[in-house]
């Protein structure tokens, strides 16, 4: 970052001058930090679209170009020649892993992978038709419960145990969804193995029965792999945001990831993937080819889920890559999806259509991520949970930066625009 150029701002016919700062990559930010103390103005800026919350070295999005890279590698090499985990060590980092040192990290992992017994209870405790999402957050902040001294709220202290608590969050998330889907189907859980790699240990703990282990395809566990992959870091997404001002008030990285999936939760954010494919369902059940569905969108009558993005006013680099990838894994499965089709028909529909063209919509990472999810088993209701397994190494990354870096606790300021001061009226006067 440099500060080289200034920005002059005339208030009450008074000339305030602010720096301007430039990131690594050329991006400008008008530095206000000083305004309010120097003029009594805030800025105002509904859903921070203008808003820089921080400075950060993990990831970078360009939305007008749809490129995305973290620690500075581009989402489409990673994509290629990188897994979840290596991709995970990278965006928590800082750097590639060596061979050494991602063994240990994969070691750690794998060690991490069950639970404490007592969260056979925890899981009893909640009835069949909870949403996974409302159970994952709740284990998370649990989980804290049974390791205090890696979630004592003294930064010191949790920035000390923070490689062992990160290894044991990607690890046992993955356990808590898979538990969560048993639970859900009333099924006996299942214990991790140690010899299976992150995403097949995955699969073993979601499917395999008392009388029959579950063996996944090559061309599944790629798939995986690569939905984690692409999931695993976003920038200042709603719920990395979410978890960088829970932790900027000195919490826990328990409790600030267990915040960050609540707020992964809505159908705005990590929501749409359950809720694109539910879309499609919709629209082929009623035997629609897509484009009534796009003249509803249009008229505002309907919202094209997997579509647009706040940040993104490109192809969103991800949807491009899973696209392709849905393509191939339906073919190896010899799955005929005729979901498939109608978000084919859609996205070509949306991309010669002026509405779209002009608002410059693009399909997102979840417009093809759930017919992938579909196709390897994973109901629609856990789509979420499974955006959230991926999301973990850039939640931690983002936690882990506050806490090294963040002195301030996060708190932004409002315009109020409720009554003026008014008396308390007595309760039998009021009319
Ligand atoms: N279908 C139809 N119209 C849309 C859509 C859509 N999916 N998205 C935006 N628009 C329209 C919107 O109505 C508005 O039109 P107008 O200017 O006439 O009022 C214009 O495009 C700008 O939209 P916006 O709502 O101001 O954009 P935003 O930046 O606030 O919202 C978004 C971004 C992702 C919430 C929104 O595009 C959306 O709701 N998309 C569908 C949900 C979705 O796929 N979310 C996943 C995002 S990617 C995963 C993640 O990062 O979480």
């Amino acid at each position: 970052m440099s500060a080289e150029s200034q920005a002059k701002i005339i208030l009450d016919g008074k000339e305030h001058a602010f720096p301007v700062i430039t990131g690594t990559e050329s991006e400008k930010a008008i530095d206000v930090r000083k305004l309010r103390n120097e003029t009594g103005y805030i800025t105002y800026d509904d859903g921070y679209g203008n808003t820089g919350s921080c400075q950060s070295q993990i990831s970078f999005i360009d939305g007008e170009k749809g490129i995305l890279r973290h620690r500075g590698i581009p989402i489409e090499q990673l994509a290629e020649r990188s897994t979840f985990l290596c991709t995970a060590y990278l965006i928590i980092y800082g750097e590639l892993p060596k061979a050494a040192e991602l063994d240990k990290f994969r070691a750690k992992i794998a060690a991490a992978s069950n639970l404490h017994e007592d969260f056979r209870h925890h899981f009893q405790g909640f009835p069949p038709s909870s949403h996974p999402m409302a159970v994952q957050s709740s284990m998370l902040s649990a989980l804290g419960c049974y390791y205090p001294k890696m979630s004592s709220n003294d930064r010191e202290q949790d920035l000390e145990y923070f490689d062992d608590a990160a290894a044991l969050l990607i690890s046992k998330v993955r356990t808590i969804a898979a538990m969560t889907y048993r639970m859900r189907k009333g099924l006996p859980f299942n214990y991790p193995r140690r010899d299976l790699r992150y995403v097949e240990n995955f699969l073993h703990l979601m499917f395999t029965e008392p009388y029959a282990e579950y063996v996944p395809s090559p061309e599944v566990s790629k798939a995986l792999d690569l939905f984690f992959l692409l999931h695993a870091d976003h920038e200042q997404n709603c719920s990395t945001s979410t978890v960088r001002m829970v932790a900027s008030g000195g919490a826990n990285l328990f409790a600030s990831v267990a915040a960050g999936v609540s707020a992964l939760w809505g159908p705005l954010h990590g929501g749409a993937n359950s809720a694109v494919v539910r879309m499609l369902e919709q629209i082929h059940a009623s035997g629609d080819d897509g484009s009534q569905f796009i003249e509803d969108a249009k008229n505002g009558k309907a919202r094209l889920m997997g579509f647009g993005h706040r940040v993104y006013k490109n192809y969103d680099p991800r949807a491009k890559i899973f696209g392709k990838a849905a393509e191939s894994v339906m073919k190896a499965l010899g799955l005929d999806d005729p979901l498939l089709d109608i978000a084919r028909k859609l996205e070509q529909a949306a991309l010669s259509d002026d509405y779209f063209v002009e608002r410059k919509l693009y399909p997102n990472v979840d417009f093809y991520s759930g017919i992938v999810l579909k196709a390897i088993g994973i109901p629609t209701d856990m789509f979420t949970v499974m955006f959230a397994i991926g999301r973990m190494p850039g939640w931690i990354a983002n936690w882990k930066e506050v806490a090294e870096t963040s002195k301030r606790i996060h708190r932004p300021r409002q315009i109020y625009i409720g009554p003026n001061q008014r008396d308390y009226v007595s309760l039998d006067k009021r009319g």
